[in-house]
Protein backbone atom coordinates (compact mmCIF):
# COMPACT_ATOMS: atom_id res chain seq x y z
CA UNK A 1 0.00 0.00 0.00
CA UNK A 2 1.70 3.07 -0.97
CA UNK A 3 0.35 6.85 0.71
CA UNK A 4 -2.23 8.89 -1.50
CA UNK A 5 -1.13 12.07 -2.92
CA UNK A 6 -1.96 15.28 -0.38
CA UNK A 7 -5.18 16.61 -1.48
CA UNK A 8 -3.67 19.95 -0.06
CA UNK A 9 -0.81 20.73 -3.15
CA UNK A 10 1.05 23.77 -3.03
CA UNK A 11 1.97 26.00 -5.83
CA UNK A 12 4.66 29.19 -5.42
CA UNK A 13 3.57 32.32 -7.24
CA UNK A 14 6.47 33.83 -7.84
CA UNK A 15 7.02 37.56 -8.75
CA UNK A 16 10.12 39.20 -10.14
CA UNK A 17 12.53 40.57 -7.23
CA UNK A 18 15.81 42.29 -7.35
CA UNK A 19 17.93 41.30 -4.76
CA UNK A 20 18.83 39.15 -1.58
CA UNK A 21 19.63 40.62 1.82
CA UNK A 22 20.79 39.91 5.19
CA UNK A 23 22.01 37.30 7.65
CA UNK A 24 19.88 33.73 8.20
CA UNK A 25 19.81 30.55 9.19
CA UNK A 26 18.72 27.65 7.43
CA UNK A 27 17.16 24.30 9.39
CA UNK A 28 19.11 21.15 9.74
CA UNK A 29 20.67 18.74 7.59
CA UNK A 30 18.12 16.13 6.69
CA UNK A 31 21.15 13.58 6.17
CA UNK A 32 22.79 14.23 9.17
CA UNK A 33 19.34 14.65 11.45
CA UNK A 34 18.18 11.23 10.02
CA UNK A 35 21.19 9.29 11.02
CA UNK A 36 21.31 11.00 14.49
CA UNK A 37 17.90 9.35 14.93
CA UNK A 38 18.63 5.89 13.82
CA UNK A 39 22.44 5.67 15.67
CA UNK A 40 20.65 7.82 18.86
CA UNK A 41 18.13 5.07 19.11
CA UNK A 42 20.38 1.97 18.82
CA UNK A 43 22.90 3.43 21.44
CA UNK A 44 22.88 2.44 25.24
CA UNK A 45 21.60 6.06 26.77
CA UNK A 46 20.46 9.52 26.29
CA UNK A 47 21.24 10.91 23.34
CA UNK A 48 20.14 14.47 22.71
CA UNK A 49 19.84 16.73 19.21
CA UNK A 50 19.76 20.26 18.74
CA UNK A 51 18.94 21.53 15.13
CA UNK A 52 16.97 18.28 14.31
CA UNK A 53 15.72 19.06 11.37
CA UNK A 54 11.92 18.99 11.75
CA UNK A 55 11.13 19.03 8.02
CA UNK A 56 8.47 15.63 7.14
CA UNK A 57 11.18 13.54 6.00
CA UNK A 58 12.90 13.14 9.06
CA UNK A 59 9.85 13.42 10.73
CA UNK A 60 9.33 10.08 8.93
CA UNK A 61 12.46 8.59 10.11
CA UNK A 62 11.59 9.77 13.71
CA UNK A 63 7.98 7.95 13.83
CA UNK A 64 9.88 4.59 12.17
CA UNK A 65 11.77 4.42 15.42
CA UNK A 66 8.73 5.17 17.63
CA UNK A 67 7.25 2.98 15.94
CA UNK A 68 9.91 0.06 16.94
CA UNK A 69 9.72 0.89 21.00
CA UNK A 70 12.35 4.13 21.13
CA UNK A 71 10.82 7.06 23.04
CA UNK A 72 11.67 10.30 21.97
CA UNK A 73 10.72 13.69 22.73
CA UNK A 74 10.25 16.21 20.53
CA UNK A 75 11.28 17.66 18.25
CA UNK A 76 11.18 21.21 20.20
CA UNK A 77 12.47 24.44 19.14
CA UNK A 78 14.75 21.69 17.19
CA UNK A 79 15.41 20.00 20.48
CA UNK A 80 14.74 15.84 20.33
CA UNK A 81 15.67 13.93 23.09
CA UNK A 82 16.01 9.81 22.54
CA UNK A 83 16.17 7.58 25.09
CA UNK A 84 18.19 5.00 23.26
CA UNK A 85 17.70 1.17 23.34
CA UNK A 86 20.98 -0.43 22.35
CA UNK A 87 22.24 -2.50 19.54
CA UNK A 88 19.99 -5.27 19.86
CA UNK A 89 16.91 -3.43 21.91
CA UNK A 90 14.18 -2.79 18.57
CA UNK A 91 10.84 -4.03 18.75
CA UNK A 92 8.69 -5.12 15.68
CA UNK A 93 6.35 -2.27 14.68
CA UNK A 94 2.90 -3.40 14.83
CA UNK A 95 2.32 -2.35 11.22
CA UNK A 96 4.68 -1.14 7.96
CA UNK A 97 6.72 1.70 7.99
CA UNK A 98 5.97 4.21 6.21
CA UNK A 99 8.46 6.31 4.89
CA UNK A 100 6.79 8.98 2.24
CA UNK A 101 8.65 10.65 0.27
CA UNK A 102 12.27 10.04 2.06
CA UNK A 103 15.26 7.45 -0.19
CA UNK A 104 17.51 8.36 2.54
CA UNK A 105 14.92 6.89 5.53
CA UNK A 106 14.28 3.83 3.46
CA UNK A 107 17.60 2.58 2.06
CA UNK A 108 19.34 3.29 5.35
CA UNK A 109 16.77 1.57 7.92
CA UNK A 110 16.79 -1.12 5.08
CA UNK A 111 20.13 -1.50 6.39
CA UNK A 112 19.23 -1.90 9.98
CA UNK A 113 16.27 -4.14 9.34
CA UNK A 114 17.77 -7.04 7.71
CA UNK A 115 19.65 -7.67 10.76
CA UNK A 116 16.62 -7.34 13.76
CA UNK A 117 15.24 -10.45 14.66
CA UNK A 118 11.48 -9.80 13.50
CA UNK A 119 9.77 -8.83 10.40
CA UNK A 120 9.19 -5.93 8.57
CA UNK A 121 7.76 -3.83 5.62
CA UNK A 122 8.56 -0.66 4.71
CA UNK A 123 6.39 1.61 2.54
CA UNK A 124 6.39 5.17 0.87
CA UNK A 125 4.51 7.68 -1.14
CA UNK A 126 3.89 7.49 -5.07
CA UNK A 127 7.34 9.39 -5.82
CA UNK A 128 9.66 6.69 -3.45
CA UNK A 129 7.80 3.51 -5.10
CA UNK A 130 9.34 4.67 -8.02
CA UNK A 131 12.92 4.82 -6.45
CA UNK A 132 15.18 2.19 -7.29
CA UNK A 133 15.84 -0.23 -4.55
CA UNK A 134 17.95 -2.92 -6.12
CA UNK A 135 21.13 -1.17 -5.43
CA UNK A 136 20.96 -1.68 -2.07
CA UNK A 137 18.71 -5.15 -1.75
CA UNK A 138 21.92 -6.49 -3.73
CA UNK A 139 24.58 -6.18 -1.38
CA UNK A 140 22.71 -6.75 1.53
CA UNK A 141 21.31 -10.06 -0.25
CA UNK A 142 24.71 -10.89 -0.68
CA UNK A 143 25.31 -10.11 3.33
CA UNK A 144 22.47 -12.60 3.81
CA UNK A 145 19.61 -10.74 4.19
CA UNK A 146 16.19 -11.80 2.67
CA UNK A 147 14.08 -9.22 1.45
CA UNK A 148 11.09 -9.54 -0.63
CA UNK A 149 10.37 -6.50 -3.28
CA UNK A 150 8.12 -5.31 -5.87
CA UNK A 151 10.39 -5.90 -8.66
CA UNK A 152 13.15 -3.92 -6.94
CA UNK A 153 10.75 -1.19 -6.09
CA UNK A 154 9.35 -0.38 -2.65
CA UNK A 155 7.18 -1.99 -0.84
CA UNK A 156 9.64 -3.87 0.78
CA UNK A 157 9.22 -6.83 3.12
CA UNK A 158 12.03 -8.00 5.50
CA UNK A 159 12.29 -11.36 6.74
CA UNK A 160 14.20 -10.98 10.44
CA UNK A 161 16.32 -13.40 12.27
CA UNK A 162 19.17 -14.10 9.73
CA UNK A 163 22.53 -14.17 10.41
CA UNK A 164 24.54 -11.35 8.66
CA UNK A 165 28.58 -11.83 6.92
CA UNK A 166 30.71 -9.22 6.41
CA UNK A 167 31.27 -8.71 2.59
CA UNK A 168 33.72 -7.15 0.79
CA UNK A 169 31.77 -4.74 -1.95
CA UNK A 170 32.39 -2.15 -4.68
CA UNK A 171 29.80 0.26 -5.00
CA UNK A 172 28.90 0.26 -8.36
CA UNK A 173 27.14 3.85 -8.62
CA UNK A 174 28.82 6.61 -5.85
CA UNK A 175 25.71 6.68 -3.37
CA UNK A 176 26.04 7.37 0.08
CA UNK A 177 22.71 5.92 0.79
CA UNK A 178 24.24 2.36 -0.42
CA UNK A 179 27.82 2.55 0.89
CA UNK A 180 25.41 3.84 4.45
CA UNK A 181 22.77 0.96 4.25
CA UNK A 182 25.72 -1.81 4.23
CA UNK A 183 27.84 0.07 7.32
CA UNK A 184 24.36 -0.20 9.39
CA UNK A 185 24.02 -4.03 8.15
CA UNK A 186 27.59 -4.54 8.89
CA UNK A 187 27.29 -3.62 12.95
CA UNK A 188 25.70 -6.59 12.78
CA UNK A 189 27.53 -9.10 10.81
CA UNK A 190 29.77 -11.66 12.11
CA UNK A 191 32.82 -10.19 10.46
CA UNK A 192 34.57 -7.08 8.60
CA UNK A 193 32.72 -5.33 6.41
CA UNK A 194 35.01 -3.19 3.57
CA UNK A 195 33.48 -0.77 1.25
CA UNK A 196 34.91 0.36 -1.83
CA UNK A 197 33.56 3.22 -3.02
CA UNK A 198 34.09 4.40 -7.02
CA UNK A 199 33.93 8.30 -6.04
CA UNK A 200 34.36 10.47 -2.75
CA UNK A 201 30.72 10.52 -1.59
CA UNK A 202 29.05 12.12 1.94
CA UNK A 203 30.72 10.32 5.18
CA UNK A 204 28.05 11.23 7.68
CA UNK A 205 27.27 7.78 8.44
CA UNK A 206 31.04 7.36 9.19
CA UNK A 207 32.07 10.70 10.79
CA UNK A 208 28.71 9.64 13.36
CA UNK A 209 29.22 6.09 13.56
CA UNK A 210 32.75 7.27 14.80
CA UNK A 211 31.30 9.14 17.15
CA UNK A 212 29.09 6.88 19.06
CA UNK A 213 31.85 4.77 19.51
CA UNK A 214 32.32 2.63 16.52
CA UNK A 215 35.22 3.81 14.19
CA UNK A 216 35.06 3.29 10.83
CA UNK A 217 38.63 3.39 9.12
CA UNK A 218 39.09 4.82 5.76
CA UNK A 219 42.28 4.08 3.16
CA UNK A 220 41.84 5.96 0.26
CA UNK A 221 38.47 4.87 -1.19
CA UNK A 222 38.39 2.37 1.36
CA UNK A 223 36.20 1.33 4.38
CA UNK A 224 36.53 -1.17 6.60
CA UNK A 225 34.09 -1.28 9.88
CA UNK A 226 34.28 -4.10 12.70
CA UNK A 227 30.94 -5.55 14.17
CA UNK A 228 29.81 -3.62 17.10
CA UNK A 229 28.52 -4.96 20.94
CA UNK A 230 27.27 -1.59 21.87
CA UNK A 231 26.80 2.44 20.63
CA UNK A 232 28.03 5.01 23.21
CA UNK A 233 24.94 7.68 23.58
CA UNK A 234 25.85 11.45 22.84
CA UNK A 235 24.90 15.54 22.30
CA UNK A 236 24.84 16.20 19.05
CA UNK A 237 24.03 19.37 16.91
CA UNK A 238 23.08 19.12 13.70
CA UNK A 239 24.14 22.05 11.33
CA UNK A 240 22.74 23.92 8.89
CA UNK A 241 22.29 22.18 6.04
CA UNK A 242 24.39 23.14 3.04
CA UNK A 243 21.65 21.79 0.24
CA UNK A 244 19.27 24.31 2.15
CA UNK A 245 21.71 26.93 2.10
CA UNK A 246 22.55 26.13 -2.07
CA UNK A 247 19.55 27.82 -3.14
CA UNK A 248 20.73 31.33 -1.83
CA UNK A 249 23.67 30.75 -2.51
CA UNK A 250 22.71 31.33 -6.26
CA UNK A 251 19.94 33.29 -5.61
CA UNK A 252 22.52 35.88 -3.92
CA UNK A 253 25.17 35.28 -6.97
CA UNK A 254 22.64 35.81 -9.81
CA UNK A 255 21.01 39.01 -8.62
CA UNK A 256 22.56 42.41 -8.71
CA UNK A 257 22.63 44.02 -5.31
CA UNK A 258 22.78 41.14 -3.15
CA UNK A 259 24.77 40.54 0.07
CA UNK A 260 23.47 37.86 2.30
CA UNK A 261 25.75 35.68 5.28
CA UNK A 262 24.03 32.40 5.90
CA UNK A 263 25.20 31.25 9.71
CA UNK A 264 26.69 27.67 10.44
CA UNK A 265 26.17 25.71 7.58
CA UNK A 266 27.54 22.15 7.52
CA UNK A 267 30.36 22.67 5.05
CA UNK A 268 32.06 18.63 5.26
CA UNK A 269 34.46 18.69 2.28
CA UNK A 270 31.89 15.60 0.62
CA UNK A 271 29.03 17.61 0.85
CA UNK A 272 30.77 21.64 -0.37
CA UNK A 273 30.71 20.39 -4.24
CA UNK A 274 27.98 23.79 -4.86
CA UNK A 275 30.25 26.17 -3.30
CA UNK A 276 33.37 24.86 -5.47
CA UNK A 277 31.03 24.46 -8.63
CA UNK A 278 29.89 28.27 -7.68
CA UNK A 279 33.63 29.76 -7.10
CA UNK A 280 34.88 27.74 -10.20
CA UNK A 281 31.71 30.12 -12.08
CA UNK A 282 32.80 32.95 -10.75
CA UNK A 283 30.53 32.96 -7.76
CA UNK A 284 31.82 35.86 -5.10
CA UNK A 285 32.17 33.62 -1.68
CA UNK A 286 33.69 33.64 1.61
CA UNK A 287 34.12 31.27 4.04
CA UNK A 288 33.90 32.81 7.80
CA UNK A 289 34.27 31.33 11.38
CA UNK A 290 35.32 27.55 10.25
CA UNK A 291 34.58 25.60 13.64
CA UNK A 292 33.61 22.04 14.31
CA UNK A 293 30.37 20.98 15.35
CA UNK A 294 31.26 17.63 17.17
CA UNK A 295 32.39 15.68 13.69
CA UNK A 296 31.82 18.11 11.06
CA UNK A 297 32.97 20.92 9.96
CA UNK A 298 30.49 24.18 9.54
CA UNK A 299 31.26 28.12 8.79
CA UNK A 300 29.06 31.09 7.83
CA UNK A 301 29.07 31.80 4.17
CA UNK A 302 28.76 34.83 2.85
CA UNK A 303 27.56 35.60 -0.55
CA UNK A 304 27.63 38.93 -3.22
CA UNK A 305 26.42 38.84 -6.71
CA UNK A 306 29.04 37.96 -9.39
CA UNK A 307 29.03 38.07 -12.68
CA UNK A 308 28.79 33.75 -13.28
CA UNK A 309 30.47 32.45 -16.47
CA UNK A 310 29.80 28.89 -17.99
CA UNK A 311 32.29 25.79 -17.00
CA UNK A 312 32.23 21.83 -17.75
CA UNK A 313 31.43 20.23 -14.21
CA UNK A 314 34.71 18.20 -13.56
CA UNK A 315 32.99 14.66 -12.83
CA UNK A 316 34.25 14.45 -9.46
CA UNK A 317 32.45 17.41 -7.76
CA UNK A 318 29.29 15.60 -9.23
CA UNK A 319 28.67 13.06 -5.76
CA UNK A 320 29.93 16.35 -3.98
CA UNK A 321 26.94 18.79 -5.22
CA UNK A 322 24.32 15.61 -6.02
CA UNK A 323 21.31 17.14 -4.53
CA UNK A 324 22.35 20.97 -5.69
CA UNK A 325 22.09 20.67 -9.54
CA UNK A 326 18.42 21.82 -9.77
CA UNK A 327 19.58 25.20 -8.43
CA UNK A 328 22.82 25.34 -10.00
CA UNK A 329 21.16 24.79 -13.46
CA UNK A 330 19.42 28.29 -12.63
CA UNK A 331 22.87 29.96 -11.81
CA UNK A 332 24.48 28.25 -15.26
CA UNK A 333 21.19 30.29 -17.11
CA UNK A 334 22.17 33.67 -15.93
CA UNK A 335 26.55 32.70 -16.49
CA UNK A 336 27.94 33.81 -19.91
CA UNK A 337 28.57 31.16 -22.32
CA UNK A 338 27.47 27.38 -21.79
CA UNK A 339 27.80 24.84 -18.72
CA UNK A 340 27.90 21.38 -19.46
CA UNK A 341 26.82 18.32 -17.09
CA UNK A 342 27.82 14.70 -18.12
CA UNK A 343 28.12 11.45 -16.32
CA UNK A 344 24.94 12.41 -14.22
CA UNK A 345 22.72 10.00 -14.92
CA UNK A 346 21.72 9.33 -11.34
CA UNK A 347 19.88 12.82 -11.23
CA UNK A 348 17.43 10.31 -13.09
CA UNK A 349 16.42 8.20 -9.96
CA UNK A 350 15.92 11.76 -7.44
CA UNK A 351 13.08 12.56 -5.75
CA UNK A 352 12.05 13.25 -9.84
CA UNK A 353 13.70 12.47 -13.26
CA UNK A 354 15.79 15.64 -12.05
CA UNK A 355 17.67 16.04 -15.59
CA UNK A 356 13.91 15.73 -17.18
CA UNK A 357 11.95 18.02 -15.22
CA UNK A 358 14.31 20.52 -14.98
CA UNK A 359 15.01 20.70 -18.97
CA UNK A 360 11.46 20.97 -19.33
CA UNK A 361 11.07 23.88 -16.97
CA UNK A 362 14.06 25.92 -18.16
CA UNK A 363 12.27 25.35 -21.51
CA UNK A 364 9.30 27.03 -20.14
CA UNK A 365 11.10 29.93 -18.80
CA UNK A 366 12.62 30.44 -22.59
CA UNK A 367 16.35 29.22 -21.60
CA UNK A 368 18.10 27.10 -24.77
CA UNK A 369 18.64 23.82 -23.26
CA UNK A 370 20.42 20.33 -24.47
CA UNK A 371 19.05 16.94 -22.56
CA UNK A 372 21.39 14.19 -22.66
CA UNK A 373 20.93 10.44 -21.16
CA UNK A 374 23.32 11.85 -19.08
CA UNK A 375 23.47 15.01 -18.89
CA UNK A 376 22.15 18.47 -20.17
CA UNK A 377 24.25 21.65 -21.56
CA UNK A 378 22.51 24.83 -20.18
CA UNK A 379 23.31 27.87 -22.87
CA UNK A 380 23.59 30.83 -19.91
CA UNK A 381 21.75 34.36 -20.86
CA UNK A 382 23.99 36.65 -18.88
CA UNK A 383 23.67 39.82 -21.03
CA UNK A 384 20.34 40.23 -20.56
CA UNK A 385 19.14 41.24 -17.02
CA UNK A 386 15.97 39.53 -17.19
CA UNK A 387 16.81 35.93 -18.28
CA UNK A 388 13.78 34.41 -17.46
CA UNK A 389 10.14 34.51 -19.09
CA UNK A 390 7.35 34.63 -16.62
CA UNK A 391 5.34 31.12 -17.03
CA UNK A 392 3.98 28.19 -15.47
CA UNK A 393 6.78 25.48 -14.60
CA UNK A 394 5.88 22.20 -12.89
CA UNK A 395 7.66 21.18 -10.26
CA UNK A 396 6.87 17.44 -10.37
CA UNK A 397 6.48 17.14 -6.36
CA UNK A 398 10.40 17.45 -6.17
CA UNK A 399 11.32 20.28 -3.03
CA UNK A 400 14.70 21.46 -4.42
CA UNK A 401 13.19 21.39 -8.25
CA UNK A 402 10.36 23.71 -6.55
CA UNK A 403 12.90 25.66 -4.68
CA UNK A 404 15.05 26.40 -7.57
CA UNK A 405 13.04 27.75 -10.03
CA UNK A 406 11.62 30.05 -6.69
CA UNK A 407 15.11 31.61 -7.40
CA UNK A 408 14.82 32.28 -10.79
CA UNK A 409 12.16 34.78 -9.74
CA UNK A 410 15.46 37.35 -9.37
CA UNK A 411 16.02 37.65 -12.57
CA UNK A 412 12.69 37.14 -14.18
CA UNK A 413 10.67 39.83 -16.40
CA UNK A 414 7.27 38.14 -15.34
CA UNK A 415 5.84 35.79 -12.11
CA UNK A 416 6.67 32.32 -12.00
CA UNK A 417 3.64 29.73 -10.74
CA UNK A 418 5.51 26.71 -9.91
CA UNK A 419 2.99 24.12 -9.21
CA UNK A 420 3.12 21.10 -6.81
CA UNK A 421 5.23 22.15 -3.81
CA UNK A 422 3.73 20.57 -0.61
CA UNK A 423 7.26 18.25 -0.64
CA UNK A 424 9.52 21.65 -0.22
CA UNK A 425 7.89 20.63 3.84
CA UNK A 426 10.47 17.24 3.34
CA UNK A 427 13.44 19.60 4.07
CA UNK A 428 12.61 22.66 4.27
CA UNK A 429 9.44 23.93 6.14
CA UNK A 430 9.95 27.18 6.77
CA UNK A 431 11.50 28.13 3.14
CA UNK A 432 8.80 30.40 1.93
CA UNK A 433 9.14 32.99 5.18
CA UNK A 434 12.87 32.98 4.52
CA UNK A 435 12.84 33.39 1.42
CA UNK A 436 10.51 36.33 1.93
CA UNK A 437 12.67 37.73 5.24
CA UNK A 438 15.83 38.02 2.47
CA UNK A 439 14.00 39.39 -0.29
CA UNK A 440 12.45 36.96 -2.55
CA UNK A 441 9.06 38.13 -4.01
CA UNK A 442 6.84 34.70 -3.37
CA UNK A 443 3.36 33.78 -2.22
CA UNK A 444 1.96 30.37 -1.69
CA UNK A 445 -1.67 28.97 -2.72
CA UNK A 446 -3.30 26.01 -3.65
CA UNK A 447 -2.76 23.83 -6.90
CA UNK A 448 -5.60 24.42 -9.09
CA UNK A 449 -6.38 20.73 -9.85
C1 LIG B 1 21.85 11.05 0.77
C2 LIG B 1 22.60 10.60 -0.30
C3 LIG B 1 22.35 11.00 -1.69
C4 LIG B 1 21.47 12.24 -1.76
C5 LIG B 1 20.29 12.15 -0.83
C6 LIG B 1 20.77 12.02 0.60
C7 LIG B 1 22.18 10.57 2.13
O1 LIG B 1 21.68 9.95 -2.37
O2 LIG B 1 21.04 12.44 -3.08
O3 LIG B 1 19.48 13.30 -0.94
O4 LIG B 1 21.72 11.17 3.11
O5 LIG B 1 22.91 9.57 2.23
P1 LIG B 1 22.48 8.76 -3.12
O6 LIG B 1 23.16 7.95 -2.11
O7 LIG B 1 21.40 7.98 -3.83
O8 LIG B 1 23.40 9.45 -4.07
Amino acid sequence: MTQQMPSNRLTYQVNPATSLRGDLHVPGDKSISHRAIMLASLATGETSITGFLAGADCLATLHAFRAMGVKIAGPHAGKVVVQGVGIHGLQAPKQALDLGNAGTAMRLLLGLLVAQRFDSELIGDASLSKRPMGRVLQPLTLMGAKIAANDDFPPLQVHGGQTLTGIEYTLPVASAQVKSAILLAGLYAKNTTTIHEPAATRDHTERMLTTFGCPVKRDGQSLTLQPADCLKAQALTVPGDISSAAFFLVGASIAPGSDITIQQVGLNPTRAGVVTLLQLMGADITIQNECLLGNEPVADIRVRAAQLHGITIPRAQIPLAIDEFPTLFIAAACAEGRTELRGARELRVKESDRLQVMATGLQRLGIDVELFDNGIIIHGCASQQTVFNGGQVDSHGDHRIAMAFAMASLRAKGAITISDCHNVATSFPNFVNLAQQVGLNIETAKDKQ
